[in-house]
């Protein structure tokens, strides 16, 4: 088991790359509150998955406090401790250039995207420094944060709402990766590439001019990946092993940026 009895919060856990996640760390062994906005399929979903760990289920918008300091405090409440935060909900905009965005499609995609991990961050923090209050400068790591962002975060593969969300979310993993180095703290973002989810149904009708820009994009890649390759990536961000591993981004894309 990779991750026994760690104490770990994955926001976005019913669909796509969030279920991937928290079903592979409770088999690795890993309490997972699992935070989602879909109640009805997250109190199923947390029923079915099978241990050595558990997951219970924290329904929730990620857009408001209430449910970021919420979560954090629910892990602590039921496990005892707080070890791996992970930034997973997300949302895609209507592929909008910036001149047709709408301010609603904005501020939507900026609360969830970036506002709400970014949040969710700050409790984390000061929740692990609150459960190491003897921890010495430079000693083991007391915490970790894992942010799912994305490769539109550097490549326009999505609306200017989208793109610019993830690339706040990245300069927000590098900035607290930096300022907690002595502190224990590690910081990493994932970017994925085009991988096998339920964010297609959910993303708003595609604009037609910003879609047609993007699509340029696809063909220099026709591969996709399974949110299972993703969670392979957190899983290893999860685990000790990866202590020297902070402040960095693991592009998983099947090489779709290489051009
Ligand atoms: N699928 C891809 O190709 C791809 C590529 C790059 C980045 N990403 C990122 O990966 C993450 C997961 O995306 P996915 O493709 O698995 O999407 P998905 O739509 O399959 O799953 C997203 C999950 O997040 C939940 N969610 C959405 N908004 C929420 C909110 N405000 N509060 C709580 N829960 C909320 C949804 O209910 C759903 O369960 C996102 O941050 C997304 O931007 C995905």
């Amino acid at each position: 088991m990779k991750l026994k009895d760690k104490s770990i919060v994955v926001t976005g856990a019913v669909a796509g790359i969030g279920a991937a996640i928290t079903e592979l760390f409770v088999r690795e062994g890993a309490n997972v509150i699992a935070v989602d906005k879909q109640e009805e399929r997250l109190m199923e979903m947390c029923k079915t998955l099978e241990g050595p760990g558990r997951a219970v289920a924290f329904p929730g918008n990620v857009a408001l406090q209430s449910t970021t300091d919420g979560m954090i405090d629910a892990a602590v409440a039921e496990f005892g401790t707080l070890d791996v935060l992970v930034n997973n909900a997300g949302v895609m905009d209507d592929n909008t250039a910036v001149g047709d965005m709408s301010d609603e499609m904005m501020d939507e995609v900026f609360a969830v995207n970036t506002f709400g991990p970014m949040r969710a961050m700050r409790k984390a923090v000061n929740t692990f420094f609150e459960l190491n209050p003897d921890a010495e400068e430079d000693d083991e790591t007391i915490g970790s944060i894992i942010n799912i962002t994305s490769v539109g975060a550097l490549h326009q593969t999505a609306g200017a709402s989208y793109c610019a969300s993830k690339a706040a979310l990245l300069a927000a993993t590098k900035n607290t990766s930096f300022m907690y180095i002595h502190k224990g703290i590690r910081v990493n973002a994932i970017a994925p590439g085009g991988i096998v989810t339920e964010i297609p149904i959910t993303m708003p009708t595609a604009d037609e001019f910003g879609f047609g820009r993007t699509s340029e994009l696809l063909v220099h890649s026709s591969l996709l990946g399974m949110p299972e390759d993703i969670a392979n990536a957190a899983l290893f961000l999860a685990q000790d092993e990866s202590h020297f591993i902070n402040g960095a981004v693991i592009t998983v894309d099947g090489a779709w940026t290489t051009f």
